[in-house]
Order: C-alpha cells, then structure tokens, then sequence
C-alpha cells in the first residue's frame, strides 16, 4: 500500500476516497515491517459516531498524535482526559459569551469594510488578477489576531514584520502533514539531522524551516502574552479589571489571563491556547471562503440566488431600520467612530441580518460537505473495542478518518453527492435541514465538537455577502483547482 501512496500523494485526498469507496468504506492500511505504520482507514459514519459520540472515552489522540503536532504543544487540539476537559469548559465559556460574540462579529465587520473591500477595490481598478485566496488569508490572519491577542498586525499596511509574523505561523505548520505520510522513524530522524545543511531530497531543509518558523512565532506570541500582562497590571487589581469589561469587547488572550479556575495560567499554558486558537480559527475559515468562491463561479444560478437573498432580507431591514436612521441623523454631534460604524453597516451586514440569510447557509455547509477544510482526522483506541458492522480493533490501534472521503459518500448523501446543491439543505419550509455531525463532519462530532462553529458562521456569512454584493468573480482560464495536503484543505496555487 505505501508505494501507490506515495505515487499518489500530489493527490492524496482523492486517492483515499478511491480506495475506501472501493473498499466498502473501511479498509486497513500497512507499511512495510520496518516502519510503525498500521492504520484502519475509514469514512463509514457509523463507525465515526461510535469513535466520536458513542464509545469516546476509548478514543484519544494519544502520544503519536502529540509528536506529530508538536507545535500545538498541550492545547486542546492534542490534549487528552483531564487536561483537555479542563481547556474545553474554560474555553467553552469565554467563547459562547454574548460579549466575545459581538467583539468577534465587530472586528470582522469592521475589518472588511476598512481593509478587504478595499483591497478588492484597488485590483478592479487596476484590472488585475488576484489570488483570492491570498488575500483571504491575510484577511483571516489579521482578524484571528485581533480576536485573541487583541492586536491587528494590519496586512493591508505592509510592513514586513507582520507579513514576516503570517508566514511564520504558515511554515510552522507546514509539514504536519507529511508527518503523517512516512514512517515516524523518518521524519524523526530528518528533524535530528536538521543541525546540517539544507538536503531537499532528504526534506532535512524542511524540518529545520518548520522549527525556525515555530521559533518566530512562539516569539510573537511571547511578546504579546508580555505586554498583555503589563497592561493588564497596570489596572489596580484584576477584579476591577473584570467588573469594567462586563459590558465590554474582550480579547482571548485578556480573558484567559483574568480567568484562573483552580489552575495556573503561567505563559506557556497562554501560548499552547492562543496558538491551538490560531490553527483552528483562522485556515478554516480562508479554506471554505476560498472553495465557496471558486464554486460560486462554477454555478451561476447559486451565485444570482444567494445575491437575490441578500437583496430581498436588506429590503425589509431598510424599512424596519428606517426609524433608527432618522434618530440618528438629529444627533449632530456623531464623532468617527460612529460614523465609521454607520458607513460600515450600510456595507457589511452585520451579525443579526447574516443570521436570516439561509440560502448562503447551505451554499456554506455544501461548501464544507465536498471541501471540509480538516480533511483528515486521526485517533487512537485506548482498549479492545468492537466497531459497528463488527470490525474488531485491538488496544493501540491507530484510526484515521477522512471527512473529505465523507463529503462525497453515496451512502451519506445520496447519488448526486458529486453535485454542488445547496438547495440539499434547505427544507420545504426554508429552513436549514438539519444533519447529524457524525454524518456532515465538517465541524467534528460528540464531546469534541468545534467551539467555534456559530461564529465562524456568521464571519464567513459576513464576508462572502459583502463580497458578492459587490463583485462577481471568474476562474481564470487554464486554472485547475487541487486541493493541497496539508492538515487544512486549501487550493494549490499552481
Ligand atoms: C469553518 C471554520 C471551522 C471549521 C471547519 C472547524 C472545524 C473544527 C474541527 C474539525 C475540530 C476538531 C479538531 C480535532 O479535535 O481534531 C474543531 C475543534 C475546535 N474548534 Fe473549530 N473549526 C472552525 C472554526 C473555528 C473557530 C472560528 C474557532 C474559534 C475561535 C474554533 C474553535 C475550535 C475549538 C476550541 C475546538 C476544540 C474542541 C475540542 O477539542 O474540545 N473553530 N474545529
């Protein structure tokens, strides 16, 4: 089996989908005896909801996984039992708070409004190709960064210590993935040898880049865990701290500090969250707004119905928000901040009016159904268990998933599964059908489903509705759209 992997690694999501739909959806998966790799491949969703929701306590990331992502430290991506508990509920309620709701939904708003359409802007005028995806994770980088440090590096500024900071945490990332590929034993000794000179051919180079990178990071995180400590300090105590941001927007970072329930939040416990925050918050989001626009190009008629619906709900805002615009006009006295906010509001839709909008709601899960941004997800089994249709696995053994391979199962989704239809998830009532997480697995499933599913939600609502209101956008011609290996789906380049 490792050679045809190899063979077909340039497309290695669509290779495991051809060989598990061959397969009946299950099937093993063995390197040769010198390498540590044995692994039960699957996309059957009943086998993925005993793992995720049934039988959970038997399935943990374990200590391979921890290696693997090593640069997540102990943050709840790779966190297991207690240690993860813990992160879960206090993460649980800093990010479901009202107030982190609307802090997140004004930076993005804003955010949009003063730096992405802009940019969009200034590329029409000229007449020039963009690379949207590019820019969209630029755009990301800087919200992600607002929201849990509380600093906007500002892309669209240019300087090149934050462009220098956003491709730090890109490499650091980059050869997870690979990782996963070889043997434990290779990857471990190329990272060993890294003290050498660069040798591409034994990916030693790439090893000591994802290091160096990690380093870069790690010290920008540092430097803000530094000053929000000194900030913080100088308010007299940490209670009145918190009785002040009761109604006011909050970073993270600001929260996790003030937020102590029984256990030391040292800098190290900060930098593990804020990164394992950054990885999960901010690809993700680059990855389906970058797939929901090639695909909106592909599909007209999705795209002239989704800016139809936007039409239709801001025609009867218009009329309901007609009373609080005049108010607002007799205020003479209104100062930038206000304005700004006015300005943005007639341009971005903001967090409520996103929420109506049901159509781009199943143009999205569509979206995350063919491309869902973590492609391939990884367990291990803590004792013997017997999975549905029978399958017996021992204590140990390793289970990848693969919710790209999900995405397009006819057993899932029915025959025209290969279709981009959004209409699949809108109900004779129009609303939004609802589909079980084991099943539409984008978001993960049972006790360790994501955190931030509603917000990322209306950011991407937000976003791609200010875009399409504005521009229509065409596929260059000639350009093939492949999706990259790596641990979050994105589009290959070139
Ligand atoms: C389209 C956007 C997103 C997608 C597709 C997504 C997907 C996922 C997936 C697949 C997991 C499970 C990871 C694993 O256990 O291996 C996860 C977990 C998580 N996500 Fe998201 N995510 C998105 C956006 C966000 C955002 C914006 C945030 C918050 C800022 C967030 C916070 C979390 C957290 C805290 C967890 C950990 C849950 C746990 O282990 O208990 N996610 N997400």
């Amino acid at each position: 089996m490792l050679p045809p992997l190899l063979f077909n690694l340039w497309r290695v999501h669509d290779f495991f989908t051809e060989v598990l739909t061959k397969h009946g959806g299950t099937g093993e998966f063995k390197g040769p005896w010198f390498t540590d790799m044995n692994y039960l491949v699957t996309c059957d969703s009943l086998k993925v909801q005993h793992m995720l929701c049934k039988n959970f306590d038997n399935y943990v990331k374990g200590h391979d996984f921890r290696d693997i992502f090593e640069q997540f430290g102990d943050g709840f991506v790779t966190a297991d039992s207690e240690t993860w508990k813990y992160i879960r509920n206090l993460l649980h309620s800093l990010i479901k708070q009202r107030r982190f709701e609307v802090f997140v939904h004004q930076t993005v708003q804003k955010k949009v409004y003063t730096s992405l359409l802009p940019i969009l802007d200034h590329a029409q005028q000229q007449g020039r190709v963009v690379d949207l995806q590019d820019i969209l994770n630029r755009f990301t980088f800087d919200n992600i960064c607002s929201t849990i440090v509380g600093h906007d590096p500002k892309f669209d500024v240019g300087l090149p210590t934050n462009v220098a900071i956003e491709k730090a945490f890109n490499e650091s990332k980059e050869w997870i993935f690979y990782r996963h590929e070889v043997p434990g034993s290779v990857w471990k000794l190329q990272k060993w040898l890294q003290i050498g000179q660069e040798k591409k051919w034994l990916q030693i180079g790439q090893e000591k880049k994802m290091t160096e990178a990690c380093k870069s990071f790690d010290d920008f995180i540092y430097s803000c865990i530094a000053s929000k400590r000194e900030e913080l300090s100088k308010c007299s105590s940490v209670s009145i701290l918190r009785e002040g941001m009761e109604e006011a927007p909050f970073d993270l970072l600001t929260a996790l500090i003030t937020e102590e329930r029984g256990r030391v939040h040292d800098d190290k416990f900060l930098r593990d969250a804020a990164f394992n925050l950054f990885a999960a918050g901010r690809e993700t989001i680059t990855s389906v707004l970058t797939w929901f626009f090639w695909l909106i190009a592909k599909h007209p008629i999705v795209e002239a119905k989704i800016i139809e619906e936007i039409r239709d709900n801001l025609k009867t805002d218009e009329k309901k928000n007609n009373h609080g615009f005049l108010e607002d006009h007799r205020n003479h006295n209104l100062d930038q901040e206000q304005d700004l906010k006015k300005s943005v509001s007639g341009v971005v839709l903001g967090m409520e009016e996103v929420k109506k909008l049901v159509y781009l709601h199943g143009a999205l899960c569509e979206v995350m159904r063919l491309f869902p941004p973590v492609p391939i997800e990884r367990k291990q089994a803590v004792k013997a268990d017997t999975l549905p249709s029978g399958h017996r696995v021992n204590g140990n053994t390793m289970i990848i998933f693969s919710p790209y391979a999900m995405g397009t199962n006819e057993e899932i989704w029915v025959k025209d599964c290969l279709e981009f239809k959004p209409e699949r998830w809108i109900s004779d009532r129009g609303e939004i059908v609802y589909a079980p997480a084991y099943k539409f697995i984008a978001f993960n499933a049972g006790p360790r489903i994501c955190l931030g599913k509603d917000l990322a939600f209306v950011q991407m609502k937000m976003v791609a509705a200010a875009i399409l209101r504005k521009y229509c956008f065409r596929v260059v011609e000639g350009h093939v759209a492949t999706p990259t290996h790596s641990i979050v789906v994105l589009m290959k380049t070139v």
